[in-house]
């Protein structure tokens, strides 16, 4: 039988999903277990602690990993954060601080939403104003907003939860595992990703992060969680080991667990500075390259989120025909605009695996070609060598294991 087009390599540049990490893809034929096994446990057990230093967590932080992509993380901290009738702040500026809103509302919250303009950040001043007009119980904002590729400033909105004693959500889906994130020191109390963003694991689990206070609250309720779910203390059942043991939820993705295990694993041994690097190298390699050829960066600098480059298009060219014809001649799957974005811009995914040189090599070679600007290839191949940016071999796992403290090999 035809083995079919999905089994062709396409060099995937979106802002996710993206490539999967090799341990990551060699976990996923692992063979099946119980979800109450006990190697399914120990396994957990790593994958809590990792979680923990992933998000720069306190100990008393409660991780884990939700059943569903990064959604279901914003949609479960609305739900278990906020009663019917309790009040959210939601600052916004793009589709995803949107969808927060929209979610708040969906949970009965009274929700107030204070907006900047797509492609500029949130601003922490106006904020501040309506966070005191009327003291929210949650402050939620989107660190990294993806549909225009705008980093918002976390330390200064985290600053504003604190001074109105509001309860911080932040959308870290961007964000986490590509850099360091410091979740107690910003007093972060809710913090969410998706599988498939930073970490380059397969899309399907949201690995989220509770801060006690968080927790605090959420016993605190008088109404029970509206999704059953999504209710955290459901998922304390399950990966935390209570007087009646460990309690069966929900049938855990077994492999998509041990996937996104290993792709933190991965994360955590390369070093989140050492990734932040990475990204940071090819954002520059990848402009630099663009430049002659008539791209350009659509943020500036000082808000420029890393992992999702936003670049507005030359002048007169059709963006869907373009994507359209790399997709099908070339193998190459970029991401457009998304909402107020469409048409202008390509969001570049510098997530996890995609931030590689190979890859962004091969579109550059396209797309000078096409646009026939050779000097883009020798411009990225020049800032490439400037910057070290160099594929290394994938580490051994074994030997990545014995390295990496509390880990053993499994
Ligand atoms: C900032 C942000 N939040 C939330 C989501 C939703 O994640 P998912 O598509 O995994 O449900 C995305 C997806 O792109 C995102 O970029």
């Amino acid at each position: 039988m035809d083995a079919g087009p999905w089994m062709d390599d396409v060099t995937l540049l979106t802002p996710g999903p993206t490539p999967i990490h090799p341990w990551a893809a060699a976990a996923l034929a692992w063979p099946m277990r119980g979800h109450m096994d006990d190697d399914v446990f120990a396994y957990n057990d790593a994958i809590v602690a990792d979680l923990k230093r992933l998000y720069g967590a306190a100990d008393d932080a409660f991780t884990c990993l939700l059943a569903g992509s990064g959604s279901l993380g914003m949609e479960s901290g609305m739900a278990n954060l906020l009663e019917p009738g309790e009040r959210a702040l939601v600052a916004s500026n793009g589709v995803f601080g949107e969808r927060m809103a929209e979610m708040a509302r969906r949970v009965g919250a009274d929700v107030e939403v204070v907006r900047a303009p797509a492609g500029t950040p949130l601003d922490p001043d106006e904020v501040r104003r309506a966070a005191l007009a009327r003291p929210p119980k949650v402050l939620a904002f989107v660190h990294g907003e993806t549909s225009t590729g705008v980093l918002n400033p976390l330390t200064e909105l985290t600053a504003v939860a604190a001074e109105v004693g509001a309860l911080a959500s932040v959308d870290a889906v961007t964000t986490v595992g590509m850099g360091p994130f410091a979740m107690a020191e910003h007093g972060i109390d809710y913090a969410y990703t998706g599988s498939q963003k930073c970490l380059s694991a397969p899309p399907g689990l949201a690995p989220v992060a509770y801060s006690k206070r968080a927790l605090e609250a959420v016993a605190a309720r008088s109404t029970s969680v509206v999704s059953w779910y999504a209710d955290v203390l459901g998922m304390q059942g399950y990966w935390l080991t209570g007087d009646g043991g460990r309690l069966y939820h929900h049938t855990v993705p077994i492999h998509l667990h041990w996937a996104t295990g290993e792709a933190i694993r991965a994360a955590l041994f390369e070093g989140l500075e050492a990734r932040a690097a990475r990204a940071a190298g090819m954002a520059e390699a990848v402009l630099a390259a663009l430049a002659p050829l008539g791209f350009a960066a659509a943020v500036p600098a000082a808000h420029r989120l890393p992992t999702v480059l936003a670049v507005t298009l030359p002048p007169g060219v059709d963006d869907v025909a373009l994507r359209g014809r790399l997709r099908v001649e070339d193998g190459i799957s970029l991401a457009g605009g998304l909402g107020p974005t469409t048409g202008i811009v390509w969001r570049l995914g510098l997530m996890g695996e995609a931030a590689r040189v190979r890859p962004y090599r091969r579109l550059i070679e396209v797309l000078a070609r096409r646009f026939d600007g050779p000097e883009a290839l020798e411009r990225f191949d020049e800032a490439c060598q400037r910057l070290g940016l160099v594929d290394g071999a994938v580490p051994s796992r074994s030997h990545a294991l014995v390295r990496t403290s509390g880990l053993t090999p499994a």
